[in-house]
């Protein structure tokens, strides 16, 4: 069980995360938010590479910081800007990262063969990295973080680059791993981890908004959620008076799917996970470019 107690992150002066609660035991956790909202800030502290400025994080209870080794052993990680060396294969990638980590070398041979088929790149285990498609390295990428095999795994934005048959495998994966492990992943796109995350946790204004499974996301919306054609002009009255989520040119005229809190002469249609972040980060363009502002 890892649990983080009313964390707060300062950065000088900057607050990054605010009075942050969370807990997670078994199964894989999804961390939706836009860019800046303070994702790999959080990741950061859960793999004590950064520390709160207030609060603390436990691992059974106890101190990760205190546990020290002990909790690095259990852990995986695989940071946003995940470092390699082109010129390696990905054998001798892992064997180096293997050697870092202090894993015994014959162990380690037969630990990097079984993930390398685990991931689907058995045969190419001789082939030099800078020879890989992105979603190849990204799977290079999660063998290092799971090398030892962790109880803690974390991905920093694992899908990132990926084309939409790599982000299907790399789910697929993911639910195999997940079985005896926390899994904790970020990203920003909601289809990453529609279907396959227990709990979803959305991070606003520094603070986590929500922890919560798929359905009960979706019914934040239910009975709100709505669709009419409406022609051209109409738009920005819909726009000033609703949450409109999107809009989609049709032959006669233009889709809205908005929220309304009344009831009215529309279609009512299901909320979707996306339909749920579109509206909770509907006023919110890159927080990481707004700070540039400041
Ligand atoms: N070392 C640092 N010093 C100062 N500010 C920082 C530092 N690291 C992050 N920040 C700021 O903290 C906020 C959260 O950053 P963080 O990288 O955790 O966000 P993120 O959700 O991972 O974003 P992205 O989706 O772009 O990866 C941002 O406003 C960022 O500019
Ligand atoms: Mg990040």
């Amino acid at each position: 069980m890892l649990e983080v107690h009313h964390v707060t992150k300062n950065y000088q002066s900057f607050t990054a995360l605010k009075e942050v609660d969370l807990q997670f035991d078994h199964g894989i956790y999804g961390l939706l938010a836009p860019n800046g909202a303070g994702k790999t800030t959080l990741m950061k502290m859960l793999v004590t590479l950064t520390f709160p400025s207030d609060g603390e994080i436990t691992y059974n209870h106890e101190n990760i910081v205190d546990l020290g080794e002990e909790y690095r052993d259990i852990l995986g990680y695989l940071p946003q800007d995940f470092g390699y060396y082109k010129s390696y294969t990905a054998e001798k990638y892992l064997m180096y990262i293997a050697a870092l980590k202090g894993l015994d070398k014959t162990k380690a041979k037969l630990r990097i063969k079984e993930l390398l088929e685990l991931v689907g790149l058995q045969d190419v285990g001789r082939k030099k990295l800078k020879k890989f498609s992105g979603g190849m390295i990204q799977r290079v990428g999660v063998c290092q973080a799971l090398l030892n095999d962790p109880k803690v795994l974390i991905l920093d934005e694992p899908t990132a680059g990926l084309d939409p048959k790599e982000r299907a495998r790399f789910k697929r994966l993911l639910s195999t791993l997940a079985r005896d492990r926390i899994i904790l992943l970020s990203t920003h796109i909601v289809s990453d981890i529609e279907s396959i995350a227990k709990e979803i946790i959305m991070i606003k204004d520094k603070r986590v908004l929500y922890k919560k499974n798929q359905e009960e996301l979706r019914s934040l919306l239910e009975g709100k959620l709505f669709e009419a054609i409406i022609p051209f002009e109409d738009v920005e009255a819909y726009h000033s008076k609703f949450s409109v989520l999107s809009e989609k040119q049709e032959k006669n005229g233009i889709k809205v799917r908005f929220v309304s809190e009344q009831k009215g002469a529309w279609n009512e249609v299901e909320p979707s996970l996306e339909d749920v972040f579109l509206y909770v980060y509907e006023e919110e363009t890159d927080l990481s470019e707004d700070r540039k502002h400041d």
